[in-house]
């Protein structure tokens, strides 16, 4: 089988060591990857997706892995043109992908399929961003595109409502757009993660994300600082009302509003008082979540995407660790405002049995590894138990360094004493 897997972060090299560890390993290419991931996959030189799509189809792949999302509604959408060219392809088509790239829209979904979700208004200017707001703290903004993840200010007081607002409106940071005045809501977050098909859905392994940078989740927020994933994460009867208020609703919603549906669908959900309500879809998997959760999955993970792809839910193919995993990201210097490159990695070699996934590195004229952007590793360990797998992950992550690294102590132990 010959599978090209799209992106470039940790989370891609976390799939593409995943798919190539399947019990026929497939030939793999990477777009655009990174000099990491092309230690596994060869990389490919394309322009731009319709070019990617045209290559595809001269080097014969089997199969198109979606690992970013930014594809799937660039131009006329990643899948959609796999789509044309007979092209199988794991991950959803554009009008399916505004369930992550559009909030008003995946509110309005949520809302017409009664899915719990916090209550919110859309908003076209400041002063009506303002009377929405009705001097209510806190309150959660949010833009309605793909802002990277600086799309979202969760606002205590009127002073940060403001400076979000005024970067909207005034400074346009994130180009046209609407915010959504949402209700602030309080518990728990776990990342909850399905593979589907058409009308058919597998639950992976669960996960917890630790969105900001600093430990006792404090400061900004940045694209995740480490994840913990296990099957025990959530309580059965917890994960039983997610699936029967979250999971099968949307399902069926898809099927309903006709937005096929063939890939990894993320709910971020928060867990509060009064039940599980989603905060998020995202059309792909989650980064660094996908780096703790895939090495608790076992089986054909290549079979499995190219059946889900032709319209076969083929859950027999894989099989779920019952332990648990403890993702630590490292970062450069500066992290999240900003990231430095080139400071010189040491202590790659070092770290045992724990897996190394390459989000921003790249090698230097020497071949030497240096970082290359903001999050720049992912050391993952797994256990039979929590505390055994944080340990072994803080370990293994304490032997590599470089200039200005920035970590969390805390990963897998917050949140759970
Ligand atoms: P999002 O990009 O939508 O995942 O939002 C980023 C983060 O903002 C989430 O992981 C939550 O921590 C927080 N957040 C988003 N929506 C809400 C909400 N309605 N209430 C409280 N926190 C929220
Ligand atoms: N870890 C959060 C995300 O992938 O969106």
């Amino acid at each position: 089988m010959r599978i090209l897997v799209v992106g470039k972060g940790g989370r891609e090299h976390a799939l593409v060591r995943a798919l190539a560890e399947s019990p026929e390993p497939p030939a793999l290419f990477c777009f655009p990857g990174s000099d990491a991931i092309s230690e596994l996959a060869e990389p490919v030189a394309a322009d731009g997706v319709e070019s990617l799509v045209a290559w595809m189809k001269t080097h014969a792949i089997d199969l198109c892995v979606a690992g970013e999302e930014s594809y799937l509604v660039k131009g006329e959408g990643l899948a959609n043109l796999c789509a044309k060219a007979d092209i199988p392809c794991w991950g959803p088509p554009k009008e399916s992908a505004q369930l992550e790239a559009s909030k008003e829209f995946s509110k309005g979904f949520l809302l017409r399929n009664a899915i719990p979700t916090a209550r919110a208004t859309a908003c076209a200017t400041l002063a009506e961003a303002c009377s929405a707001i009705a001097g209510q703290y806190p309150v959660v903004l949010k833009f309605d595109g793909l802002a990277a993840g600086k799309g979202v200010a969760v606002c205590p007081d009127a002073a940060a409502a403001d400076e979000f607002l005024d970067e909207v409106f005034t400074q346009r940071r994130f180009g046209d757009g609407r915010v959504l005045v949402e209700e602030c809501l309080s518990g728990p977050e776990v990342s909850v993660f399905a593979a589907i098909v058409d009308d058919s859905y597998l639950i992976f392994t669960p996960a917890r994300d630790y969105k900001r940078i600093g430990e006792g989740d404090r400061g900004p927020n940045t694209g995740g600082m480490g994840a913990v994933a296990s099957r025990q994460l959530i309580a059965p009867e917890t994960l039983a009302q997610i699936e029967a208020e979250i999971i099968r609703p949307t399902v069926a919603g898809l099927r309903r509003e006709t937005l096929p549906y063939r890939g990894f669908l993320y709910f971020g959900i928060m867990l509060t008082p009064s039940g599980p309500q989603v905060i998020e879809y995202n059309c792909r998997f989650g980064d660094p979540e996908c780096q703790a959760v895939m090495p608790l999955v076992h089986g054909d993970l290549a079979g499995f995407c190219l059946a889900g792809a032709q319209g076969q839910l083929r859950a027999d193919l894989l099989e779920f660790d019952e332990g648990w995993s403890v993702c630590v990201i490292l970062a450069s210097a500066g992290y999240p405002a900003t990231s430095r490159s080139g400071d010189l990695i040491s202590g790659l070699e070092s770290c045992g049995e724990a897996r190394i996934y390459h989000a921003g590195t790249r090698r230097n004229s020497a071949g030497q590894w240096e970082t290359n952007g903001g999050r720049v590793l992912a050391v993952v360990a797994g256990a039979a138990t929590r505390e055994a797998a944080v340990e072994q992950a803080h370990a293994a992550a304490g032997c590599i360094d470089f200039s200005g690294l920035q970590r969390r102590h805390d990963i897998g132990i917050l949140h759970f004493t």
